[in-house]
């Protein structure tokens, strides 16, 4: 299916009088469907504070669209920068309401290193925060970048070592640096590569990853 004709679509219908099927009236039905979110957050410091706050409210407003219990839909975090930043990383079992992992996110502190060690924070996510994923549940994992790590090879070996789990790995590259290999690196397909030119534009494309990640039905 193509995205962008829904997108297209939907616009249009927001307003007419059409009511157009789109992805924003879907994810109604998938909010309460058993689903682990691991986020995987970039703050480095080619990204300013306040492009970090924006990645931040963007990331509410996604799992704000679900429902986050203990048996629907559970949300794990980790940022980095020069290194992973584990201090600030939370599990899929800390937070186990809405308002309680809003509110942690806001929390997630800006810590502005000098390099993009993306590769380290996927290890991580993966060897470190999955293995408390329920079994038999599925999972995606959102990388949020400006896409440009030091070690591309790295971010391609342990990318492919997440998806090999089973993993759906989405990839949104946010600025106008952000190399769309290395979004293509890490995404499951061209389908889960999401980029957008600032980070107060993210918003734009929160239908579209929500439809995906809803299993793009
Ligand atoms: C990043 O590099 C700049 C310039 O070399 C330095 O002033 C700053 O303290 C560094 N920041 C971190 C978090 O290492
Ligand atoms: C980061 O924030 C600055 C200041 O508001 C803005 O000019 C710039 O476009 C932002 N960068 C991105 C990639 O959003």
């Amino acid at each position: 299916m193509n995205f962008a004709l829904i997108a297209a679509i939907c616009l249009v219908a927001a307003t007419s009088v059409l009511s157009a099927p789109c992805p924003s009236t879907e994810i109604q039905d998938c909010k309460d469907n058993p689903l682990e979110i691991a986020l995987v957050i970039d703050g480095s410091a080619s990204i300013w504070q306040n492009n970090f706050t924006e990645g931040l409210w963007f990331v509410q407003n996604l799992v704000n669209r679900f429902s986050i219990s203990p048996n629907a839909v559970r949300v794990s975090l980790v940022t980095y920068g020069d290194r992973v930043y584990t201090e600030d990383a939370f599990d899929f079992d800390t937070y186990s309401d809405n308002a309680g992992l809003k509110a942690a996110i806001g929390n997630v502190p800006y810590r502005g290193g000098n390099r993009t060690e993306t590769g380290a924070a996927i290890a991580y996510m993966l060897d470190t925060q999955l293995p408390k994923a329920r079994p038999n549940v599925r999972k995606v994992a959102v990388v949020l970048t400006d896409g440009n790590s030091q070690k591309e090879q790295v971010t391609k070996n342990e990318a492919l070592r997440a998806r090999k789990t089973g993993l759906e790995v989405f990839a949104i590259g946010v600025g106008k640096d952000i190399s769309d290999q290395e979004l293509h690196n890490i995404a499951s397909d061209s389908t889960h590569v999401f980029t957008v030119i600032r980070y107060n534009l993210l918003d734009d494309i929160l239908n579209r990853l929500l439809f995906e990640a809803c299993g793009g039905k």
